[in-house]
């Protein structure tokens, strides 16, 4: 298969297993999203799923699963959106259910496979490899669902100068087209390999982390704490901890999108019609307000591999406690910012 997804680099899997800093303990935004969005995806399943064949078993893949919980709310909610959905079309008839559980090969899929719930209304099973690559055969999945996993980019754009900064919030225009490139070219390739992948009439739902257009990226409360963590490190560069070299030549394959721009990428790759796209305040249930250790623990889950594997693990603890007293020290900075329009809901349905 010239387009599978094994020629895909992929070096960034959340912290596994279930303790203190691992993403099982450490997702409850996540988690929140999950079931703040329940009645919204019920209702794209009963108006927009087409399933013209109920002889073969519905087809689910969750792309970006992680470690859990998340993933099996997730999933159980689809599939009892789904059987509901056929029990008043074709009563009586009621298919079996493959969900996939697709993530990088080094996720930790022991313990999600340790911790599927017992009684569930599906067959599991796991699906390694990146999803900027092919995963299934053709025509074969009737729904996908992805959640905070999309701002992933497939790797650091290539040939950065980015002195003093781990991303592109408030960098220069270089640094934000080469990510933007970076982001087009992914998010191309991700939909090219779904319209294959799908049946006509499936339905995807993609969550990810997004802006409003026109606003800039210093001014989205998860940008901003890029900025802090590369402040930090510049801080143990100051002290000699790492070197000023090694900040500069690290930077976070992390993107945030807008609705023009989804909007171009669908319309560009054939395959998709945008059923809904919205802007979600999920932040909303905070008050407006980021408490600094909390969310520090949220980014170190997420992060901590990809920073180890560049400046060793000795430098970790320090640095996300710094982190976090930079964080807090900087209240008024993260709640002035904007905390709008943080999610992008995006459903798309195979032509
Ligand atoms: C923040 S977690 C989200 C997990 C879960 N969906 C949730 O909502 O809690 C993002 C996941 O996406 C996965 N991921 C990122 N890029 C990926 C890619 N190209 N292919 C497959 N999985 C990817 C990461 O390994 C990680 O497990």
């Amino acid at each position: 298969m010239s387009d599978s997804s094994d020629q895909v680099a992929e070096p960034y899997v959340m912290n596994g297993g279930e303790g203190a800093f691992s993403y099982a303990k450490n997702s409850y935004f996540q988690k929140a999203t999950t079931s703040d969005l329940k009645a919204m995806v019920d209702t794209v399943i009963a108006d927009h799923l087409e399933i013209t064949d109920v002889s073969d078993p519905i087809r689910v893949a969750d792309l970006g699963c992680s470690v859990g919980p998340n993933t099996f709310q997730a999933m159980q909610n689809v599939v009892e959106a789904v059987q509901s959905k056929l029990s008043k079309s074709n009563p009586g008839i009621m298919p079996g259910f493959q969900v996939f559980f697709c993530d990088h090969t080094s996720n930790d899929f022991n313990t999600l496979f340790m911790s599927l719930p017992p009684e569930r209304p599906y067959y599991a099973a796991g699906v390694p490899g990146s999803f900027y690559g092919r995963l299934f055969p053709d025509s074969s999945l009737h729904f996908v669902y992805s959640s905070y996993a999309l701002q992933w980019l497939s790797e650091v754009p290539e040939g950065l100068v980015n002195k003093g900064r781990v991303h592109c919030t408030n960098a220069g225009d270089n640094v934000c087209k080469a990510y933007a490139t970076r982001y087009r070219t992914d998010m191309s390739t991700f939909l090219m390999c779904r319209a294959k992948e799908m049946a006509v009439g499936g339905v995807m739902v993609l969550m990810m982390p997004a802006k409003p257009d026109g606003v800039p990226l210093g001014k989205i409360p998860i940008c901003v704490m890029y900025e802090l963590l590369g402040l930090s490190l510049m801080d143990m560069a100051k002290e000699g901890k790492v070197t000023e070299a090694q900040v500069d030549s690290f930077n976070l394959p992390l993107y945030i999108t807008s609705p023009s721009e989804i909007m171009q990428l669908v319309e560009t790759n054939a395959g998709f019609e945008i059923v809904n796209m919205e802007l979600l305040n999920t932040l909303s249930r905070y008050g407006g307000q980021i408490r600094g250790r909390e969310i520090v623990m949220h980014l170190r889950a997420g992060l901590e591999g990809l920073i180890s594997v560049h400046f060793g693990s000795g430098i970790i603890d320090e640095l996300f406690d710094r982190l976090a007293r930079k964080t807090e020290g900087s209240g008024s900075l993260v709640d002035m910012t904007y905390s709008k329009g943080n999610l992008m809901f995006l459903v798309l349905k195979r032509k």
